[in-house]
């Protein structure tokens, strides 16, 4: 068992497997993640395959077509790129630019922090709008100025994987006569809904025998991280 940024991780292997959050394991450290509770929990069923769900995470080619809201919260989404740093015109050194759109703080539906912003964070990490871990197989969280969005992803059947999300919030935060729980999960939940939806069409087009397999385009980068993180663990007869 690993006890991580407030998170506890359980393995059934002997050895467990190397535990390595991505990006880093000191992504959230700016968080105050002791003190964090949960303000919501929703759950949802996906039809599809628990690595269908990893594969839709780690692109945003679908976000265009998928994301409408999402896309005007985030504008490089939009170009189907998760950072300016993947844009062709894009210029190493260069600061990436504030994430959100003109104005907005957070990923809400109004796009104003849903209470008080976290004191300890800088500048940049305020201006990035998101910060996203990933702990494979199973988790994953992202960091806003204002609230953690945790997300476990655990397979019921080949076909059928559950989505759990937790809002965790500062108690200080919630007590703010402000505070707008709804507004931070209903932004989530959409982008969430979406997702699933996508994810449950590919799983659908992976029955296709029109189509026996695919192929990766440069977007596809951390798709290609993921397969080969799968393919280490299956060993080369999958
Ligand atoms: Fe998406």
């Amino acid at each position: 068992m690993r006890e991580w940024a407030g998170f506890l991780y359980l393995s059934l292997g002997d050895p467990p497997p190397p535990f390595a959050p991505d990006p880093g394991p000191d992504l959230l450290d700016a968080w105050p993640m002791a003190g964090l509770v949960r303000g919501h929990r929703e759950a949802i069923e996906v039809a599809c395959n628990w690595k269908v769900f990893w594969e839709n995470f780690n692109e945003c080619l679908h976000c265009p077509s998928v994301h409408p809201a999402l896309v005007r919260r985030v504008p490089i989404y939009g170009r189907g790129i998760m950072s300016a740093a993947e844009a062709p015109e894009w210029e190493p050194g260069t600061p990436e630019p504030p994430a959100l759109d003109a104005g907005s703080r957070s990923w809400t539906v109004s796009g104003r922090a849903c209470g008080p912003e976290f004191p300890g964070l800088s500048a940049a990490q305020r201006a990035a709008g998101h910060h996203f871990v990933t702990i494979y197989p199973g988790h994953f969280a992202v960091a806003h100025v204002d609230y953690i969005r945790s997300v476990t992803v655990e397979p019921l059947a080949p076909e059928r994987t559950r989505l759990t999300v937790d809002w965790l919030f500062a108690p200080e935060a919630m007590a703010d006569p402000g505070f707008d729980l709804e507004d931070a999960v209903g932004f989530a939940r959409t982008v969430l809904e979406e997702d699933a939806a996508a994810c449950e069409m590919n799983q659908r087009g992976l029955r296709s025998g029109r189509a026996p397999r695919g192929r990766l385009m440069p977007q596809e980068f951390d798709i290609a991280r993921f397969h080969a993180w799968v393919e280490a663990r299956m060993g080369s007869d999958g």
